[in-house]
């Protein structure tokens, strides 16, 4: 979910919207604003995307100096009317916005109950607003202090009462809160974007504050003892790049086309004039700190995950130092071992998501270095991690990542050179002609994306099928992955990802006649092993897409279809290979007439755990 809020000279109701529109990526399933006029709290909330709030307004604006607003991806709750956010007490005369999970309270909920408090909602976040109700002291600040003592969980708060309407409290446990600073106005958001139209001056919340802010002022304080904190402003020196359509139909694919120009931006300054050597300007880790290393791992969630198992294969092959991948949510409760030899790689498009960022600090607290590949410079996981590789991807809008995963393979394979480097365990040599190879990747993908029409025509062919394989060895099973995700996410096809060695073993018995399988055979090494299982599938009636390099043309024999990439080393093939994957997920997608860019049930960035 994603909060926003705003006091000062202005009118709120348009700084509210503008901001949610910026803080969409984490959730649309419902949007709505409180606004205080002169009076009362007026609240205008809906079910649906921030276009329909948008509408609502249109027909009925509040007007008021004061407010604040939410973006919602459920949790507890289905999308509705009601569950949306802003929630108000009994009396209509304190509003809360919420992101985050409060996680007693079901405990809560049954002692308000007990006290006579009607709720009327499904979601954690009433408990809050009634607790503030029933704890109010006449300081809507001790109040708030009041009820986080009994309240547990991750959570960001805004907080308006019409008791005191020339205040706006902020409160961060854990889930991410910035406040912008303006002349005569006052912001508070998710994160910057929310509010880079207005300020570039921010003070960032920490862990356990409360903010109060008024027109003209801002104050910190911890909650637990109400103490003044003082905070340096943090002065905001990118730009959020233009995010227009530029002409393409969606923003998917807009953003599959911008791949070659993310890596040549990804890579620019990161290799030495001579083309020899890898340079990362400002990484603190030395070489005593990376010859020492005993084992890396890599955590991530969803797409970034799958970049994580590339990033795995780069690493090992070049490095020889183990790699483990995990998903961020199971890494935390398995007890990991991590040890101050463990390099910790996150890695995240947003840099935001909640899950990501307490795996970044449960290493930290085990005594990890963490290093986080992201592409939000300013989010919460590349403030709080010890080192950053920055992708130069642009912001990524659409919900289905293309050009941040891509950008994150080139990050690893920028690093896992590096730290060969420092290592040596590659020889200058080959280092030297990994880089070029390296270096033309961005035209390669470009040669790939001049036959996206072809697979426009296998997106039409496989629109009417239920369920869809993607096999693959190695590396190309980390590809596999990727692929199939992104199909699941936009079409809402079923689709499984399988070790092609693997399928015998028991998911075999689902290929029937006329089963779609896409087969990536791009590993010279493992290519023969690859042509017997796709002859596996295609003896059960499989209709097979191969992908594979240009010189391997006569696989043609053994598939249906076939889509060739250009011929690159076998740790690259992954950002050339998974460009048709993008694009026949995109292509079905809009076969099936699905909002492509914002698929049901999802986020661009989960921001609970
Ligand atoms: C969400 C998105 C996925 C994304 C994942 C991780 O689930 O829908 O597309 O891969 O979060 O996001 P991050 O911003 O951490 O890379």
């Amino acid at each position: 979910c994603g909060i926003v809020g705003y006091i000062g000279k202005g009118q709120a109701q348009q700084v509210l919207t503008n901001g949610l529109k910026k803080l969409e990526y984490r959730g649309y399933d419902s949007a709505g604003i409180a606004v205080y006029d002169g009076e009362k709290v007026q609240v205008s909330k809906s079910k649906g995307r921030i276009a329909v709030l948008e509408e609502r307004l249109e027909q009925s604006p509040v007007l008021g100096s004061l407010g604040i607003g939410h973006t919602r991806w459920a949790t507890h709750g289905r999308p509705s009317d009601v569950n949306s956010h802003p929630h108000t007490d009994e009396t209509g005369k304190f509003s809360v916005v919420h992101n985050g999970i409060i996680e007693n309270y079901l405990d809560l909920k049954q002692e308000l109950q007990e006290e006579g408090v009607t709720f009327v909602s499904e979601t954690d976040t009433e408990v809050i607003v009634h607790l503030l109700s029933s704890l109010y002291d006449g300081d809507i600040v001790s109040t708030i202090q009041k009820a986080a003592s009994k309240m547990r969980g991750a959570y960001a708060l805004g907080v308006i009462t019409e008791y005191e309407p020339d205040r706006l409290v902020a409160v961060r446990y854990a889930s991410p809160l910035i406040i912008g600073l303006g002349e005569e106005e006052n912001f508070i958001g998710s994160d910057i974007s929310a509010v880079l139209e207005y300020t570039r001056d921010i003070y960032i919340l920490e862990d356990g504050e409360l903010a109060v802010i008024t027109k003209n002022d801002v104050t910190l304080m911890k909650i637990e003892t109400l103490e003044t904190v003082q905070r340096n402003i943090f002065r905001v020196d990118w730009d959020m790049e233009q995010t227009e359509k530029d002409g393409f139909e969606h923003f998917m694919l807009k953003e599959i086309y911008e791949q070659p120009n993310a890596f040549r931006k990804t890579i620019l300054n990161r290799i030495d004039s001579a083309g020899k050597n890898i340079v990362f300007e400002g990484l603190q880790l030395s070489s005593e700190q990376i010859h020492r290393l005993d084992k890396i791992f890599i955590i991530a969630c969803g797409t970034a995950y799958h970049a994580g198992l590339v990033g795995k294969h780069v690493i090992e092959e070049l490095t020889r130092i183990p790699v483990e991948v995990d998903v961020a949510s199971e890494f935390r409760y398995r007890r990991p071992i991590v040890t101050d030899k463990t390099l910790v790689i996150v890695v995240s498009q947003s840099g935001e998501t909640a899950d990501t960022l307490a795996a970044l600090r449960e290493s930290q607290r085990l005594g990890a270095k963490v290093l986080a590949i992201t592409n939000v410079p300013g989010s919460s996981i590349a403030r709080d991690a010890d080192e950053v590789i920055a992708t130069v991807a642009g912001p990524e809008i659409a919900v289905a990542s293309t050009k941040a995963y891509t950008s994150q393979l080139i990050a690893f394979y920028l690093f896992g050179i590096y730290l060969a480097q420092v290592k040596e365990t590659i020889p200058e040599e080959e280092r030297k002609v990994m880089i070029e190879a390296l270096c033309k990747l961005p035209e390669q993908t470009e040669v790939v994306l001049q036959h996206a029409n072809d697979i426009r025509m296998y997106a039409e062919a496989i629109k009417g099928h239920s369920s869809l394989f993607f096999i693959g060895r190695g590396i190309d099973y980390a590809v596999a992955l990727e692929g199939s995700l992104k199909l699941k996410e936009i079409s809402y096809i079923h689709s499984e990802a399988y070790a092609a060695g693997e399928l015998k073993h028991g998911t075999l018995a689902l290929i029937e006649e006329g089963t779609p399988v896409i087969a990536l055979a791009t590993q010279t090494e493992l290519y023969e092993k690859m042509a017997s299982n796709i002859k596996e599938v295609k003896a059960r009636g499989a209709h097979v897409l191969g992908v594979t390099l240009e010189e391997n043309i006569e696989l043609h024999r053994n598939v249906d279809d076939v889509c060739l990439i250009p011929s690159a080393m076998a740790l690259f093939t992954p950002v050339l290979s998974v460009i048709p994957l993008q694009l026949i997920s995109y292509y079905t997608s809009l076969a099936l007439g699905n909002d492509v860019d914002k698929p049901r049930n999802l986020a661009k960035s989960v921001t609970v755990e």
